[in-house]
């Protein structure tokens, strides 16, 4: 078997296409305010991708940047600022934050409907509840969109979650539990992971541990989505999974890079045009 990929990219190309034609139909232009604290190299990427491919779209974006250092009172006071400001549809703290920070904290003083990462406790309840009408974080947002798109069933399955983060494995366990699989969580202190994942039909991998999972561990047959940005030892990009053996024995994988990361960006995009609908219906 050789596994169908799932073209992130071109989704994505497709998703901001449409988004970009929406805001010219509609004739407005959301605005996204876009936290960045500290000097993180790969956060300083992400934004900069965030910042160019929401231009494209047409969705204005704010770049407020700090130093790492920066104190919680400054940042709230931003939230404050941002969440007065009816001209910002949308609000982002780039994650990770500088350790003296609690994220989760800090985001909860977000307006919910400015929320576009769908990180605000109230949209995770939402979430929690099987409740739709909220902001949903984007990376899994874009794996389900991924997962869809390929018309793949999913009632009944055995999906494994791999990592227990706030902004991936959580939200993503209660999107494929809202589409009836049988949903495991599996993270770090998790014991024999070969054997939880010959078990699945949908592997969803958020670990950073490069080319981790081999093509012994997977099940013939099943969905593999990973959500992984590593380097390999040669330092080039890749994921949690050995994506050229592992296209052997699964009939579906997304590639690093090229399949989770552009739908993550595509999502948000998609996220910040919905906050300005319901902010301005
Ligand atoms: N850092 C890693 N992923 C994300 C994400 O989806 N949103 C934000 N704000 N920061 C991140």
């Amino acid at each position: 078997m050789t596994a169908r990929i799932m073209n992130g990219q071109e989704t994505a190309r497709r998703i901001r296409k449409q988004l970009k034609e929406k805001l010219q139909t509609l004739q407005i232009k959301p605005k996204l305010a876009i936290v960045l604290a500290g000097h993180d190299n790969s956060s300083q990427i992400y934004v900069r991708n965030k910042q160019k491919y929401a231009s494209e779209v047409g969705i204005e974006t704010q770049l407020y940047a700090f130093e790492d250092d920066v104190s919680v009172q400054t940042l709230e006071n931003l939230i404050d600022v941002l969440n007065d400001d009816r001209s910002v549809n949308g609000i982002l703290f780039q994650l990770p934050l500088p350790k003296h920070i609690d994220a989760m904290k800090l985001l909860s003083k977000v307006n919910p409907l400015k929320d576009v990462d769908g990180f605000h406790p109230f949209n995770m309840g939402l979430l929690q509840n099987g409740d739709f009408d909220g902001v949903i974080a984007a990376t899994p947002k874009g794996v389900l969109r991924l997962l869809k798109q390929e018309n793949i069933d999913l009632t009944g399955k055995n999906a494994l979650v791999i990592g227990r983060s706030n902004i991936v494995g959580k939200p993503m366990a209660m999107l494929l539990l809202a589409e009836n699989c049988t949903v495991t969580i599996a993270h770090s202190h998790s014991e024999n992971l070969k054997l939880l994942c010959a078990e699945a039909d949908v592997v969803v991998s958020a670990t950073g541990c490069a080319k981790m999972i081999k093509k012994d561990w997977i099940k013939k047959g099943a969905v593999i989505v990973d959500v992984g940005i590593c380097r390999d030892e040669n330092g080039k990009l890749c994921g949690d999974v050995d994506f050229d053996e592992v296209c052997d024995v699964a009939s579906y994988i997304t590639p690093v890079p090229g399949g989770v990361g552009p739908m993550t960006i595509a999502m948000l995009l998609e996220n910040t045009v919905e906050a300005y609908l319901k902010q301005n219906m």
